[in-house]
């Protein structure tokens, strides 16, 4: 009977002692040993300022010792709701994503709480009211980004009389960085009726569909004063299709844009755009910090904040040889 009982109370503790092993992820970590295991979910490859993310992560995956385990959404959703239960069955210990919209996370999210794996949004926000279903949110305030390139446009025209026509390339349709820039750029722009948005639409963030779009408001409207696009891949497309329509970029109609990635820089070095908003994508080495933190159940703050700044012409001359992306 003694006997039994040891060999209980032995299970038990072997039991709790496996439980236990996998800190604040899905019980054990995937890799098999002490590695943490993180199942990261990118939008796609749609950007210049994507492709330097994607390295940013997957470098500082490396430099940390994690395992990562990428899948590439194709700018889809539902690629990345499969890639998110796909992680939860391998019991990664920790699932990072930058979510191609804001809206309909709630029950993938769910389903990573129920199984005990932390979640971290990185780069972009869901708007689920239940901030229980993750533990970070690391990424811009694309709202002030908006802001700024608002507040440069009021300067930039704060002797102009007449109205002033302004297009906006829209990034992709739901998106946080679409929503906010659109809103933070519109709340400046209000305070003083000149200043008219004439056509606003979504460009997708990529610089094929910022052409094309930009061709289409060029036929519709002769009298564009400043085109506003949500990130720079947008703005380039954009300045090809003003270039083919015999306007000069910078000086007939002025550009200002988001990002800050290196063809941009170059583009506003060379007098084609006006002024860029940063928008840093070297989230990767912040995002390694807090998973490590999130699995061994440490305590993170709910949001942290990227630092970024601005570039006028002069100071992307500057900046541009030593720009990372
Ligand atoms: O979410 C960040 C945005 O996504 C970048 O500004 C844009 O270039 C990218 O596609």
């Amino acid at each position: 009977m003694l006997k039994r009982i040891s060999m209980l109370v032995l299970a038990g503790v072997t039991a709790m002692a496996m439980a236990s092993c996998g800190g604040g992820g899905g019980g054990g970590t995937a890799a098999g040993d002490d590695k943490i295991t993180m199942g990261f979910s990118q939008v796609g490859a749609e950007s210049g300022w994507r492709t330097a993310n994607t390295k940013s992560v997957q470098e500082s995956a490396k430099a940390a010792g994690i395992e990562l385990k990428f899948s590439d959404a194709q700018q889809k959703q539902e690629n990345q709701i499969k890639a998110i239960r796909s992680f939860i069955q391998q019991r990664v210990d920790v699932i990072a994503f930058s979510p191609v919209v804001e809206s309909g996370w709630d029950t993938v999210l769910k389903e990573a709480k129920n199984a005990k794996i932390p979640v971290i949004l990185t780069d972009r926000a869901v708007d689920s009211p239940d901030t229980s279903l993750y533990k970070t949110f690391l990424g811009s305030d694309f709202v002030e980004e908006g802001r700024k390139a608002g507040k440069w446009l009021v300067e930039e025209f704060k002797d102009a009389t007449g109205t002033v026509n302004i297009v906006e390339l829209q990034g992709t349709t739901g998106s946080a960085p679409a929503n906010d820039r659109k809103a933070g750029f519109a709340e400046v722009i209000q305070a003083d009726p000149k200043f008219k948005v004439i056509a606003s639409q979504t460009g997708d963030f990529t610089r094929a569909k910022g052409k094309e779009v930009m061709e289409a408001f060029l036929k519709a409207h002769p009298d564009i004063d400043v085109l506003y696009a949500h990130n720079d891949d947008m703005a380039l497309g954009a300045i090809e299709a003003i270039e083919g329509a015999g306007k000069t970029p910078g000086k007939d109609i002025k550009i200002v844009s988001v990002d800050a990635v290196k063809d941009g820089m170059q583009a506003l070095a060379d007098g084609k755009i006006n002024f860029i908003v940063e928008c840093s994508p070297l989230l990767g080495p912040q995002l390694m910090d807090l998973a490590k933190k999130v699995v061994k159940g440490e305590q993170v703050p709910a949001r942290v904040v990227t630092e970024e700044t601005t570039f006028t012409q002069e100071q992307a001359k500057q900046a541009l040889p030593s720009r990372q992306y």
